[in-house]
């Protein structure tokens, strides 16, 4: 039996929110915090307006920084967007791709989620994509079905060497900034069922070594129950993230958990 190995990773997506002055001095909050909490990766989504300048605040600290959105296109008229390009100069990481508020409040289907997922895997970005079932899907017993096509057209044409920068964020789109939680069974039940997913386009072995994040209304008071379940691989935080002191227990929540994984678990 092989075995991968997960470093657990934990997001802070602040959403519309803070200031260029208060957003730097979170930054370097979270710079503290993270060099004391080894073992856990850790991303920060800024504001776009921000990314530089936060970007200057974290550098060579460890923390990674992150887009809250891309496009796809490399350039042109597309009045509004940034391309991979222009958020790598500017020192982005990572991406996200997919966040139930582009998909419902910005009306973002599969098919330019999946764009962006390629542009950025393509472009040797890493990228974060964002699935989860809505409330009505949930009590319609659609939760898999759900996070099984948005998985499938989302990584549609994605290459196997693409894997080790993708990360998944199973977020139900019922508990993001509602204060409900999917408890840890749940959680646990629709991560494996995802990893499944992953497993039957690229395979058990590569599916075993993707992470996927947990996100929707964590705390510190929920991080710690929904980690100890095996396919839970971190956090993407919203609301929590803000705080310095919340999100400083979440990521020791997830610290050290770099879960030894057997293909054979799922
Ligand atoms: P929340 O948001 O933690 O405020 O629920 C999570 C997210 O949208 O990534």
């Amino acid at each position: 039996m092989s075995s991968t190995l997960r470093v657990p990773v934990v997001g802070g997506n602040w959403k519309m929110n803070t200031d260029g002055a208060g957003g730097v001095a979170l930054a370097r909050e979270v710079v503290g915090m993270a060099r004391a909490d080894a073992g856990v990766e850790v991303v920060i989504f800024p504001p776009l307006v921000y990314l530089e300048r936060i970007g200057a605040a974290i550098k060579g600290s460890g923390v990674t920084l992150g887009s809250q959105d891309v496009y796809h296109a490399e350039k042109g008229a597309f009045t509004g967007e940034v391309s991979v390009n222009m958020l790598k100069d500017v020192g982005c990481e990572v991406v996200l791709a997919g966040h139930s508020e582009r998909r419902y409040v910005m009306h973002e289907g599969d098919d330019l989620v999946n764009l962006k997922v390629r542009a950025a895997l393509h472009h040797g970005m890493r990228c974060v994509l964002c699935v989860g079932e809505k409330l009505e899907q949930r009590e319609t017993g659609q939760t898999d079905t759900v996070n099984e096509r948005q998985i499938e057209r989302g990584l549609r044409d994605v290459r196997a060497d693409e894997l080790d920068r993708l990360v998944i964020a199973y977020e139900p789109v019922w508990a993001i900034g509602t204060g409900k939680t999917a408890s840890p069974e749940d959680a646990q039940s629709a991560h494996m069922a995802i990893r499944a997913v992953v497993g039957s386009i690229f395979g058990k072995e590569a599916a075993a070594g993707v992470r996927i994040q947990y996100g929707g209304s964590v705390t510190a008071a929920n991080a710690s129950e929904l980690m100890k379940m095996p396919d839970v691989d971190g956090f993407l935080v919203g609301g929590a993230s803000l705080k310095a002191g919340e999100f400083r227990a979440i990521i020791a929540a997830a610290q050290g958990r770099a879960s030894e994984v057997g293909v054979q678990g799922f």
